[in-house]
C-alpha cells in the first residue's frame, strides 16, 4: 500500500473515493464543508433526510456526485464531537478501511488528518491512519490453493487543509516503516511450525541482513556448547531441528555509541516437551516465536528509517519437543552465566533459552536490553489481549516503553519485579528452579530472567496475550513492533 500526504481540497481532488467525517447530529467535519458547497449541499441534504446519522460505526457511500472531481464519497460517522478521542479515531479508521475494502476503489483520498482529536497531534493521526490502512489489507492465505481476492485498495492520499510540514512527512515515513515491520512479524508468526523452523528463521534473518545492510551472525549448537549455553541447549534436546542463535547488527551511529539489544524468544513450536501441553489449541504454539518475529520486524523498520542509533537483535531459536533425548523434569543444567537450574517443568522453556541469550547480550556492551517473549499463559490471564506485560529493572526505561506503547496504541502495562517474589524460585538442589508455582506466574518468570540481567538496563515484554489472536480471527498481530520501533525513534531523537 502506498501513502502520500499533501495539501488538497476534497472537492477538487481526483480520486476513486473521497472520505469525509460527519459527527453525530449531522455536523460536518471542517473539510467536508467546502465539498458540500460544491456538491450543491448534497451532503447536508442526505444528513437532513436521515441517511447519515454520524453515529460511530455508521457510513454512507455515495456515487456519481456532480460538480466534484472524485468518483465517490464515503461519509464516515465520528460519533459525538465532545467524545471524539484517540480510541474513537482509531475505531473510525478501522470501519472506514473495512468499508473501502468492500468497494472496487484502487485509491482513496482521506480527509481525516484535520479532525480534532483530543490530546493528539497531526503526526499521531497520520501514524494511526497508515497503520490502520496496512492492517486492513493484510492477508495470510498464501497457502490456500485459491486465496480470496485481495482488496483493490493500493494508494491512499492524506489530504490536509494546510501544507504538511516535515514532521507530518516524517511521521508518515515512519508509520510505513512500522507497518512493513509488522507485516514481516505477522508473516513469520503465521507460518506453520513445519516451515518456520529455527533454520528457516536464520535464513530469513540472513536475507533481511543482505537486503538491508545489516550484519548477520548465526551460531550453531556446537558454538553454543563452547559458550556454555547449556540452559538454551537443554530445550532443543528433544527436537530433530537444530537450534540457532541468530544475531543481527544495525549500525546507524558511531561505533562508540552503545547499542540497544533486542532479544526475541524464537520457539518455533512449543509442545511443552516432556511436560507436554494439552491438545486443545496446541497449534497456537507455532506463535511461540513471535518475540523473535517482532525483533526482525523492528530491525527492518529501523533499517528502513535509517535511524541514527545502533541496534542489535539477538534471537535464540529452538523447538520444544518430547523424545528420548529430551530434558526431563528434575534435570539440572548449567547456564552460560554459571548458575545451575533445576528444570521442574520442561514447558517453562522460554526462560531457559532467554537466560543464555541475555547473558550473551552483554558482549555487545549494551546501553539497554529489551527481551520480547510469549513467556507465560499467566500474562494472558492477567492482561488479556489488550496490554503487553512490562517488567524492568529501571523505572525510567519502563516509562519510555509505556509511552511508546500508548503513543502507537500498542499498549503495555507495568507489573512488579519486587524481591519478595524471588524466593518462589528457590530450589533444594540447584541455584534456582525454572518455575515459581501458580501464583504470580508472569512475575516469577520475569524474576527468573532478572537474575541474568544485573549488568545492564533491562526490560522484559511478555507478549503472550498480545502477539496473536485466537478463535475466528486467528492470526499474528505484529505487536509489539510499533512499541519497539517508536521507542527506538524516540531514542534516536534524544541522543
Ligand atoms: N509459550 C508458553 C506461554 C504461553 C502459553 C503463551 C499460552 C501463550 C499462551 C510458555 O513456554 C509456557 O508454556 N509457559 C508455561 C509456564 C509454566 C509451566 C510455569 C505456562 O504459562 O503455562
Ligand atoms: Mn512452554
Ligand atoms: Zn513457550
Amino acid at each position: 500500500m502506498e501513502f502520500s500526504i499533501k495539501q488538497s481540497s476534497p472537492e477538487n481532488q481526483r480520486s476513486a473515493c473521497v472520505v469525509l467525517g460527519v459527527f453525530e447530529g449531522g455536523l460536518l467535519a471542517p473539510s467536508a464543508h467546502s465539498f458540500d458547497e460544491t456538491a450543491n449541499h448534497l451532503l447536508s441534504d442526505l444528513i437532513a433526510r436521515g441517511d447519515m446519522t454520524g453515529k460511530s460505526g455508521s457510513s454512507l457511500l455515495i456515487h456519481a456526485l456532480s460538480g466534484v472531481a472524485a468518483e465517490r464519497v464515503l461519509l464516515v460517522g465520528l460519533g459525538k464531537q465532545n467524545e471524539f478521542g484517540a480510541k474513537q479515531f482509531i475505531d473510525m479508521l478501522r470501519s472506514s478501511f473495512a468499508t473501502l475494502n468492500k468497494t472496487i476503489c484502487k485509491d482513496a483520498a482521506l480527509y481525516l488528518v484535520d479532525l480534532p482529536v483530543k490530546d493528539r497531534d497531526d503526526a499521531w493521526k497520520i501514524t494511526q491512519i497508515a497503520l490502520a490502512g496496512f492492517e486492513s489489507v493484510y492477508r495470510s492465505d498464501g497457502m490456500k490453493s485459491k486465496p480470496a481476492d485481495k482488496p483493490a485498495l493500493r494508494k491512499i492520499l492524506l489530504g490536509c487543509s494546510k501544507k504538511p510540514g516535515s514532521q507530518a512527512k516524517d511521521a508518515l515515513h515512519q508509520a510505513v516503516a512500522i507497518a512493513h515491520g509488522m507485516n514481516l512479524a505477522k508473516d513469520l508468526g503465521n507460518l506453520p511450525g513445519n516451515i518456520c523452523t529455527p533454520t528457516y528463521l536464520a535464513e530469513q534473518a540472513r536475507k533481511l541482513a543482505d537486503s538491508h545492510k545489516l550484519k548477520a551472525t548465526i551460531l550453531e549448537e556446537k558454538d553454543m556448547e563452547k559458550l556454555g549455553m547449556f540452559s538454551l541447549l537443554s530445550v532443543t534436546r528433544g527436537s530433530r531441528q537444530p537450534a540457532k542463535l541468530i544475531t543481527l547488527e544495525y549500525k546507524g551511529a558511531d561505533k562508540k555509541q552503545k547499542p540497544v539489544v533486542l532479544v526475541g524468544k524464537g520457539l518455533t513450536f512449543d509442545s511443552g516437551g516432556i511436560s507436554i501441553k494439552p491438545a486443545a489449541e496446541m497449534d497456537e504454539m507455532k506463535y511461540d516465536m513471535c518475540g523473535a518475529a517482532s525483533v526482525l520486524g523492528a530491525m527492518l523498520a529501523v533499517a528502513e528509517m535509517g535511524l541514527k542509533i545502533n541496534v542489535v537483535g539477538v534471537i535464540p531459536s529452538s523447538e520444544n519437543m518430547p523424545d528420548g533425548a529430551a530434558s526431563k523434569p528434575g534435570d539440572i543444567v548449567k547456564s552460560m552465566a554459571g548458575h545451575t537450574i533445576e528444570i521442574l517443568n520442561t514447558d517453562a522453556e522460554g526462560r531457559l533459552i532467554l537466560c543464555d541469550a541475555l547473558t550473551y547480550s552483554a558482549r555487545f556492551e549494551p546501553d539497554t536490553v529489551i527481551d520480547i517473549a510469549t513467556l507465560t499463559g499467566a500474562c494472558v490471564i492477567a492482561l488479556g489481549g489488550v496490554a503487553t506485560g512490562l517488567f524492568s529493572n529501571q523505572d525510567e526505561l519502563a516509562k519510555e516503553l509505556l509511552d511508546a506503547g500508548s503513543y502507537t496504541n500498542d499498549k503495555a502495562w507495568q507489573l512488579p519485579l519486587w524481591d519478595e517474589y524471588q524466593q518462589q524460585l528457590d530450589s533444594n538442589f540447584a541455584d534456582m528452579q525454572n518455575i515459581g508455582g501458580r501464583a504470580a506466574g508472569s512475575v516469577t518468570a520475569a524474576c527468573f530472567l532478572s537474575r541474568f540481567t544485573k549488568e545492564y538496563r533491562w526490560a522484559h515484554l511478555d507478549i503472550a496475550g498480545t502477539a496473536w489472536k485466537s478463535g475466528k480471527e486467528k492470526g499474528a498481530t505484529g505487536r509489539p513492533v510499533p512499541l519497539l520501533t517508536q521507542y527506538l525513534i524516540g531514542r534516536a531523537k534524544s541522543i
